[in-house]
């Protein structure tokens, strides 16, 4: 009879590739897939801890898992990712949902299979966190599902210690794969299939193996094959003109970047700790501009961070206005426990960020609406990814990250298509297939 898990993910794409390792864990003990946690014999909740909310919403689903649990006693309820590698974060968990089962860390992932035998011979709660994240480990296979996108990482952690940010903190150090090892996983993942290869790193321009990141991208985009690759998250202090050469180089390389500028006031960047002004970021824009003039930029963006006045909110403002994003995540500020930034006087009340988020929200639509109606008539190329059954209608992104919709009597996911657009709505595109 088949064991069934269901793992239920949160957070960035570090983390929803991490889950596909937990699969891999998962399927290599016999467990299959399944879609509801009513069925499961295992639930993972893969957890964020990047703002207030994200934790919140784990909490809420843990525990509403809570009457399941006490009629399934068998199934077993397993907590790992951001979250608990806080400190005193796992305790504090086990004392809130005590018949969770395995609380485990982002270090530790790797050791889930033993986690789980561990538990299925006591009664007592499995509660492991490593503090430090000791050899990067190389043997996890996972159960991809993202088709026909692949998601490999190059790096590790992060040493930026930006004021606001958690990550360094549940993540660790940055730590590089062998270049060698990560061309071999893109190598094997075009031969089987996979069209697009997302490199992934919580800042790939300070990726340090026996190639630089400009370096290990070009070795990449050499490689045969009809493929794309794309890459996450370039830091803006980091980002130099040798990417720019390797991106303008290859079109294998999407044209367009994620590149997070928070801020656009200087004082603010400082106060976070970005380590670059204003001024250094637009250069950084224009330089990109100049060599790939289509390039499609997006940015994080965070209002009420303490200390923002009305004039560090116009500068950044500004600063969007100036660049032109095709589109852009917004946060409001939230104060992480144990981060520089949580000390800080001079927090900014709720109502003010409240405003400021919905202003920027409207800026950021604004211009995203203008790109896309610039797309009408247009006929581009589109990476076949998914077919959604309650609009009928297949969808995949350009180069761009810009997703259409259209309609198709084949089967074509995993396929390049060219697709003309006919209608703009807001971020997305819908039009029909051309040969
Ligand atoms: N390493 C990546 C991703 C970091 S998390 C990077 O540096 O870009 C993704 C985004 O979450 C950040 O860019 C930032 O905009 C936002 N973020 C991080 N900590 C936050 C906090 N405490 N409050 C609000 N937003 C935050
Ligand atoms: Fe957080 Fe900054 Fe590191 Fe990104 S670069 S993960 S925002 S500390
Ligand atoms: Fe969240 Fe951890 Fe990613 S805190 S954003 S899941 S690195």
């Amino acid at each position: 009879m088949n064991k069934f898990y269901h793992i239920v993910t949160y957070g960035c794409q570090m983390n929803v590739h991490e889950s596909e390792k937990i699969a891999g864990i998962l399927s290599d003990m016999g467990y299959v897939s399944c879609e509801e946690p009513e069925n499961a014999d295992i639930v993972v909740f893969n957890t964020c801890c990047i703002r207030e909310n994200a934790e919140n919403h784990a909490f809420g689903n843990i525990g509403m898992l809570k009457k399941l649990k006490s009629v399934k006693k068998d199934m077993i309820i397993a907590v790992g990712g951001c979250l608990p590698q806080q400190i005193n974060k796992a305790e504090n968990l086990h004392e809130k949902f005590p018949y969770v089962d395995i609380i485990f860390g982002t270090h530790n992932l790797h050791e889930l299979r033993r986690l789980i035998e561990l538990k299925q011979g006591r009664k007592k709660t499995v509660i492991e966190i490593e503090d430090s994240e000791g050899e990067i480990c190389e043997d996890d296979r996972p159960l991809r599902t993202s088709y026909p996108n692949a998601w490999v990482n190059i790096m590790y952690g992060c040493n930026n210690f930006c004021s606001y940010c958690i990550v360094p903190y549940v993540r660790g150090r940055e730590r590089s794969r062998d270049s060698k090892k990560i061309i071999e996983e893109v190598k094997g993942l075009i031969k089987e299939g996979y069209k697009e290869i997302t490199l992934l790193g919580q800042n790939v321009n300070s990726y340090r193996g026996e190639l630089t990141f400009p370096r290990l991208l070009e070795k990449i985009a050499q490689l045969d094959g009809k493929f794309r690759v794309r890459f996450m998250t370039s830091h803006p202090k980091d980002f130099s003109p040798e990417l720019i050469d390797v991106m303008a180089r290859y079109p294998k390389i999407c044209n367009c970047l994620h590149l997070p500028v928070q801020s656009g006031s200087d004082s603010i960047l400082k106060a976070m700790n970005r380590k670059y002004t204003a001024e250094e970021y637009l250069k950084k824009v224009e330089a990109l501009k100049k060599s790939i003039p289509d390039c499609a930029i997006t940015t994080d963006l965070i209002v009420g961070f303490p200390g923002e006045t009305d004039e560090d909110f116009k500068a950044t403002e500004e600063l969007v206005k100036k660049v032109g994003y095709a589109s852009a995540f917004t946060f409001v500020y939230s104060k992480r426990d144990g981060t520089v930034a949580a000390k800080m006087e001079n927090q900014v009340p709720e109502e003010v960020s409240k405003r400021r988020i919905i202003e920027l929200v409207e800026l950021v639509n604004s211009q995203t609406r203008v790109l896309s109606a610039t797309y009408i008539g247009k006929t581009i190329e589109i990476l076949c990814e998914d077919y959604d059954p309650k609009r009928g209608l297949y969808l995949g992104r350009d180069e761009y990250g810009r997703m259409g919709y259209f309609e198709s009597d084949e089967d074509v996911v995993g396929q390049f298509v060219m697709m003309k657009v006919e209608q703009a709505n807001g971020v997305s595109l819908s039009g029909r297939l051309v040969v």
